[in-house]
């Protein structure tokens, strides 16, 4: 997409707060807000700000009191209710550990999703110039560690807007900022200072991963940690990395194959239905076939198998609860053009 224009500009310094990008093409002229710093450049936009619109909409300065009497009364299983669970283990995750309030051993230590990075980044060596992207980014936590340990730009994109809040308030501010959940439809807020190297390198977008809005070959690095699992159509989502892909780059994938048909419908499934088949219904086996040599007949024939292990991945739920994964971690490559 060419940007056309930008209508209105935030105050401070190089970031713009609010502001449309209209796509120049005349046969096109689709509009994409940026919205609290964030340019929002999905498909479909109108479903999009339909879903999301508990937190574009939501303030952010209500005390805990008030919070927690509107949580009670929108009660378990809320829109609002589904937002306050998914930011208190996605950010307890990416940044419990630079919490001074976590006094008490957690039960679960965060830091999980940095050491699934962590492994990734041992079998990813950049080999292009390039920026980097970081696919479903949550929170933001490994988009900033990209950029501190790859020192490159690094986009981080998500389609979570709430999500999208938090990783923002960290790079404009360096403050974390969440509701932390106690047990039931308790929360305690969470805020602490987190400040990271290069962090000047980091930008934050909702983007759709399997509709990515940049031009081909334009990638040096990318990461999926956790999403695959996630998004509407998987094979989209992998045909996404190697198109947007620089020849020669390599992306890690992380995924624990925890299949939901609210995320994704069974027929989209990679596995984890058709076990008569040769693979057995095995995910695994799948997704290894679908890469180039795998023997699918739907292969992503521009992306190889460079290696394969199993890590553990845990989240925390509540004080007394966790879900513990083992993620099937994929490295692969861009294969280069002859
Ligand atoms: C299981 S979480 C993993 C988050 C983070 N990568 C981590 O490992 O902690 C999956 C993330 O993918 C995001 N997501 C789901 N579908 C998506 C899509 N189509 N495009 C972009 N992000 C998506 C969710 O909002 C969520 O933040």
């Amino acid at each position: 997409m060419d940007i056309g224009s930008v209508l209105k500009e935030g105050e401070g310094g190089d970031s713009i707060e609010e502001g449309i990008l209209v796509c120049s093409s005349p046969r096109c002229l689709s509009e994409y807000p940026i919205i609290d710093g964030i340019p929002v450049i999905v498909p479909d936009l109108r479903t999009y700000i339909t879903n999301n619109v508990l937190p574009i909409l939501g303030r952010n300065d209500l005390s805990d009191t008030m919070e927690s009497l509107l949580g009670d009364c929108l009660g378990p299983g809320s829109a609002f209710d589904a937002q306050r669970q998914h930011l208190s283990t996605y950010a307890f995750d990416h940044y419990g550990d630079l919490d001074p309030g976590e006094i008490a051993p957690a039960s679960v230590p965060p830091g999980s999703v940095v050491k699934v990075l962590g492994h990734g980044l041992e079998a990813m060596p950049l080999s292009n110039e390039g920026p980097v992207l970081d696919i479903g980014c949550s929170v933001g936590r490994t988009s900033f560690e990209l950029a501190a340990r790859m020192d490159r730009l690094v986009l981080g994109v998500d389609l979570n807007f709430g999500m999208l809040k938090v990783a923002r308030a960290v790079l404009e501010r360096g403050i974390v900022s969440y509701p932390k959940r106690k047990v039931g439809i308790t929360f305690e807020r969470r805020e602490f200072p987190a400040v990271f190297e290069k962090s000047d390198n980091v930008d934050f977008w909702a983007c759709d991963a399997t509709a990515l809005p940049f031009s081909c070959n334009r990638f040096a690095a990318a990461v999926s940690l956790n999403v695959l699992d996630c998004v509407n159509s998987p094979y989209d989502h992998l045909s996404e990395i190697a198109r947007v892909l620089i020849p020669g780059s390599r992306a890690t994938l992380a995924t624990p194959y925890d299949w939901s048909t609210g995320a994704t419908p069974v027929q989209a499934w990679l596995g984890g239905h058709s076990q008569r088949s040769a693979h057995k219904g095995a995910s695994d086996a799948i997704l290894r076939s679908l890469l180039a040599g795998g023997g699918h007949p739907g292969a992503i024939e521009e992306l190889e198998l460079v290696s394969e292990k199993e890590i553990p991945w845990t989240l925390r739920l509540h004080d007394r609860s966790s879900m513990e994964y083992q993620v099937d971690m994929v490295v692969v490559r861009k294969k280069a053009i002859s």
